[in-house]
């Protein structure tokens, strides 16, 4: 198996000129080390021949020898075209990478985005954290999963939504929030989220409170995997609204300058005294003299 450039440094050298010992260097598979890789243009398994060569896109986006950090976003990418992480999925980005499925599994368990079994095409998340949870965010959860008649990480019988519990989903300033395929919609309570799922299983697209238009959750993994979305308008939306940034605007209002609490502010009209003089030693102390 081809090594990394800098295990190129052949038998008996102790250190690379990277710095790492033979045995540090990290080898790679022929599919990552040419320009070429192997299996683009074909299929590999379940996965199409446009996902092998997204995949050798993605990988080629790292250092040769580092492609294992191409992991979190093969992994999105095979999610985009099989709804979930399967067992092939995980066999595949190993291959890919050369890693063993073992630890390829261990990463994909490990991050609650990479999902085991099929998602439908619209994840509903409802954080039922604590910023959340204290303004509804349960109350909310509750009421879809009665509706959809689902639990949690359970999909519809029609297969179109998911259901989840989230943790905080970083928008406390906004709570109690639910995200459809992680798209933010803020402020909701029960009856705005009933409306969300209802507007989904007609088949429309609500519109987010702050994102673009919403994609489907394979739509959104290919794009998790570091691909753009195609539409035009698929980056429009406010990105951050005035919750965000209310201390800010407290700040600028009451004219802080950024002191700190409890503390006097500098006073920049007198001059700073001269520092110490180091260089001069201190006299040692006469412990022979007797107190006076
Ligand atoms: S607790 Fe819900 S977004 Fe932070």
């Amino acid at each position: 198996m081809p090594t990394t450039s800098g295990a190129r440094s052949g038998p008996g050298t102790s250190e690379t000129k990277n710095g790492l010992s033979p045995s540090e260097v990290p080898t790679v598979p022929d599919a990552v080390t040419g320009p070429t890789p192997a299996g683009v243009g074909t299929g590999v398994g379940p996965f199409s021949a446009a996902t092998v060569a997204a995949a050798a896109e993605v990988i080629a986006r790292y250092p040769l020898g580092r492609q294992r950090s191409a992991l979190l976003p093969l992994l999105h990418l095979v999610q985009a075209e099989e709804g979930c992480v399967t067992a092939e999925g995980v066999d595949f980005c190993a291959k890919q990478l050369g890693l063993t499925a073992a630890e390829v599994h261990a990463v994909a368990s490990f991050y609650t985005m990479y999902k085991r079994h099929p998602v439908g095409d619209w994840l509903v998340s409802v954080c039922t954290n604590l910023s959340c949870s204290l303004v509804g965010g349960q109350d909310v959860y509750d009421r879809l999963s009665k509706k959809l008649g689902v639990g949690h990480d359970q999909t519809t019988a029609d297969g179109a939504i998911t259901l989840e519990h989230a943790e905080c989903l970083a928008a406390c300033d906004y709570a109690p929030v639910m995200t459809v395929n992680y798209e933010f919609y803020d402020g909701v309570d029960t009856a705005a989220a009933e409306g969300i799922v209802e507007a989904l299983a007609r088949g429309e697209r609500p519109t987010s409170t702050r994102g673009g238009p919403l994609c489907t959750f394979k739509e959104v993994s290919y794009q998790l995997a570091g691909f753009e979305d195609p539409r035009p308008e698929g980056v429009a939306g406010a990105g951050f609204l005035e919750p965000s940034v209310v201390g800010l605007t407290i700040a600028e209002q009451a004219g802080w300058q950024g002191e700190i609490a409890g503390t006097q502010p500098a006073d920049t009209t007198t001059p700073a005294a001269p520092p110490a003089d180091t260089t001069t030693p201190a006299a040692p102390a006469d412990k022979t003299t007797k107190g006076a």
